[in-house]
């Protein structure tokens, strides 16, 4: 399996600034066949960039789309409209989850969407910080794993990729705090668990899972290790094209 850095640029960079950025990335990197490199840009920025980006390096991302197709849907884009923009979409971020008020059955929709489109879902879950505190994690993690996949066929589980994000980790939460590997392995068990139940040992396998929560260069390495995970979706510090291109290093040395 490959490993998996994906840039999540959330609400920033002008589309000028995004190009600039993925020049300077584009010219950074070298053609690393085991790591997945993925940028998440605006849906601004997405035409521009797809025919910027060298497919052969790296890959962009959506941050959302809406899971009909097209019709009266004021100010929607749909994931038809990204089809060969894009080759992942982030669902389910908590930040959609908490400020846009996404609930499961929405996310389920736009995995279900993501997929019908040949987009492949990145599906966020992640607990709060009262949630963990309350003992609540693991049923907030099934219950967001179950809810967000109850479209999804055995045949295109190898399509999704499971992002754990504890919310109390993300740098934009007040006083976020730094998710220990342990706490991390722990989860990504139940996520295991969870996707074998539901799927079976080996279609479960298949399935990607990432880290994602205030990575940095000085972190990296140590998610990387956790066991189970198979790669970082950043945020800030995917912003700050030395701090990535340094995460994708360390991302290669771990393999290797
Ligand atoms: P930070 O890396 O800024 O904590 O953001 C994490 C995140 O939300 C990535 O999707």
């Amino acid at each position: 399996m490959k490993t998996y850095i994906v840039g999540n640029w959330k609400l920033n960079f002008t589309v000028g600034e995004a190009s600039i950025y993925l020049h300077k990335l584009l010219k950074a990197l070298p053609n690393y066949r085991d790591i997945e490199v993925v940028v998440a840009p605006s849906a601004i920025a997405l035409q521009p960039l797809s025919l910027q980006v060298d497919r052969h390096k790296m890959k962009l991302a959506a941050q959302n789309a809406f899971y009909r197709d097209y019709g009266a849907f004021t100010g929607e884009t749909s994931f038809s409209q990204l089809r060969g923009l894009a080759d992942y979409v982030i669902v389910g971020h908590s930040e959609r989850r908490y400020i846009l008020k996404e609930d499961d059955k929405m996310i389920q929709k736009k995995v279900a969407a993501a997929l019908r489109n040949k987009i492949s879902p990145i599906l966020c879950i992640g607990e709060t910080e009262s949630e963990r505190a309350f003992g609540e994690t693991a049923d907030i993690i099934r219950d967001q794993l179950v809810g967000g996949l109850a479209e999804v066929s055995d045949d295109d589980l190898d399509k999704v990729i499971i992002a754990y994000e504890p919310v109390w980790a993300i740098s934009s939460t007040k006083a976020a705090k730094m998710a220990s590997p342990d706490e991390i392995a722990e989860v990504v068990r139940l996520i295991q668990k969870t996707l074998k139940e539901i799927y079976g040992v080996k279609t479960a396998e298949k399935v990607p899972i990432l880290f994602g929560g205030s990575v940095n260069s000085s972190n990296a390495g140590a998610y990387l290790t956790v066991p189970g995970i198979n790669g970082l979706l950043v945020g800030g510090a995917s912003l700050i094209l030395n701090e990535f291109v340094d995460i994708i290093e360390i991302a290669k040395r771990v393999r290797s």
